[in-house]
């Protein structure tokens, strides 16, 4: 792998927030899943506030990932990881997650620490630094954080579901209960199986309501 660096990006780093844009919303059409759209607006003012972290190849763009507060800073998520097809299998969103984690615990101590996704590699990564799966409830209630969901495809299964549950699971760090070694509950198998069952479920209950109708 080409020398990456890490680093929290500021304003020198707007020119790279449209490819940033680009690159997400690709991604989730080839993933078929929905996302949360971003504007190069939305990742300018993160970047201002010394919210987003930014993976260069040189001058290169090779990842990225940024902060968000919630609840007067009772939570923060690390949301918008994205890392360029050209650096993906080689641990960089990993070392990216790794990096926006040890600086946001240092920034927001007292903050707990979420995130919702429905990939795979996400949930491991997650898995790794302490988060645990939980229910929706245990999450923000903050209508901002569920308003950015409004462009994601798979919006009205949110509301049908009346913001209790998606295809996306919700994981949790909280800095005040630090899990054990031993109490890892990550299974790649056992995860894809329940992911593949959620779905199938929530989208046949979404085709009889659309049915129904
Ligand atoms: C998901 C994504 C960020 C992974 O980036 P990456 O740099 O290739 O990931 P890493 O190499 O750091 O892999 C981290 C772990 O996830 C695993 N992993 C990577 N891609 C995976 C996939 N598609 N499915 C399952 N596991 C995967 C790796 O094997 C690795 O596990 P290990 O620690 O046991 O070796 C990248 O593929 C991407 O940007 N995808 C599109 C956007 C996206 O899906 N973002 C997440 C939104 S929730």
């Amino acid at each position: 792998m080409k020398q990456v660096d890490i680093i929290i990006a500021d304003e020198s780093h707007f020119k790279y927030s449209q490819e940033i844009c680009d690159v997400i919303s690709d991604s989730a059409k080839v993933r078929g899943t929905g996302i949360a759209r971003r504007t190069p607006e939305y990742i300018h003012a993160k970047m201002e506030n010394k919210n987003a972290i930014i993976a260069l190849s040189g001058d290169r763009f090779a990842g990225f990932c940024y902060i968000e507060v919630w609840g007067h800073e009772k939570y923060v998520a690390h949301s918008g990881l994205i890392v360029h097809p050209d650096f993906r299998n080689q641990g960089l969103a990993k070392k990216i997650k790794e990096f926006t984690f040890n600086y946001s615990l240092k920034k927001y101590p007292a903050s707990k620490v979420f995130g919702i996704t429905t990939g795979l590699a996400v949930m491991k990564i997650n898995s790794d630094l302490g988060y645990k799966p939980v229910t929706f409830s245990e999450l923000t209630d903050d209508p901002k954080f569920w308003a950015g969901c409004k462009t994601c495809t798979n919006f009205d299964i949110l509301t049908a579901k009346e913001y209790k549950m998606c295809l996306c699971t919700g994981m949790l760090y909280d800095p005040t209960k630090k899990l054990k070694k031993k109490e890892k509950w990550f299974n790649k198998k056992i995860l894809k199986r329940l992911k593949n069952i959620k779905q199938t479920m929530i989208t046949s209950n979404k085709q009889l309501l659309l049915w129904k109708k």
